[in-house]
């Protein structure tokens, strides 16, 4: 999995990647404006965060975009994965789990960072299941955010750097 800074132009994709306005909320837990957002807008929001904010592209082996994230820097070793999305049409394919792995080794040998945080909607199992198959495990409180008209529960999880690990 290869990955690249997201250019502008990447962000009409990365829409086209979210199924609804669910799956946007999902993705985005409200941080990044209200749906609908153009790919212009979408593309100020990551401007506007840019000193904390490092946004990726993952593509495959034919350097065919597939994916997205984000890692936030919080500091004291703790980069914070966030915006997380493989197209729709491409899920079920391993493609996630080599993204986040790709994310993580990112973070853990690029940039030394000691842990690799996040946090995850209970509801949203195949992300859920996807994070804790590489390694993530639950850690901290549960925190409950604003989701669409209500409120959902999240996980909040990390992985830590190990010595001499693969991800
Ligand atoms: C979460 C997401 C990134 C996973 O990417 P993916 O390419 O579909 O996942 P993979 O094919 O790599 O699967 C890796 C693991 O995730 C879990 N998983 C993936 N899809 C799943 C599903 N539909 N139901 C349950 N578990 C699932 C499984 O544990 C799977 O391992 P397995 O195949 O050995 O069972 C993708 O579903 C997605 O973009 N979802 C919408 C956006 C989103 O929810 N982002 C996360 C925000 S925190």
């Amino acid at each position: 999995m290869n990955l690249r800074k997201l250019e502008k132009g990447d962000c009409q994709l990365i829409l086209n990647w979210m199924k609804d306005e669910r799956e946007f909320y999902i993705i985005t837990g409200g941080t990044l404006g209200t749906y609908p957002i153009t790919a212009d807008a979408l593309y100020d929001q990551y401007v506007k965060q840019e000193d904390t904010l490092l946004t990726f592209i993952a593509e495959d082996p034919e350097h065919t975009p597939v994916g997205h994230f984000a890692l936030r820097i919080k500091g004291n070793g703790n980069d914070r994965l966030c915006y997380v999305v493989v197209d729709k049409d491409k899920r079920g394919q391993g493609l996630g789990e080599s993204m986040v792995k790709a994310a993580c080794r990112y973070a853990f040998d690029e940039r030394k960072a000691e842990k690799v945080t996040l946090a995850v909607f209970q509801i949203n199992e195949p992300a859920l299941n996807c994070y804790k198959k590489i390694g993530f495990d639950t850690d901290g409180p549960n925190s409950i955010f604003d989701f669409m008209g209500g409120k959902e529960a999240c996980y909040e999880m990390a992985l830590y750097r190990r010595p001499n690990e693969t991800t």
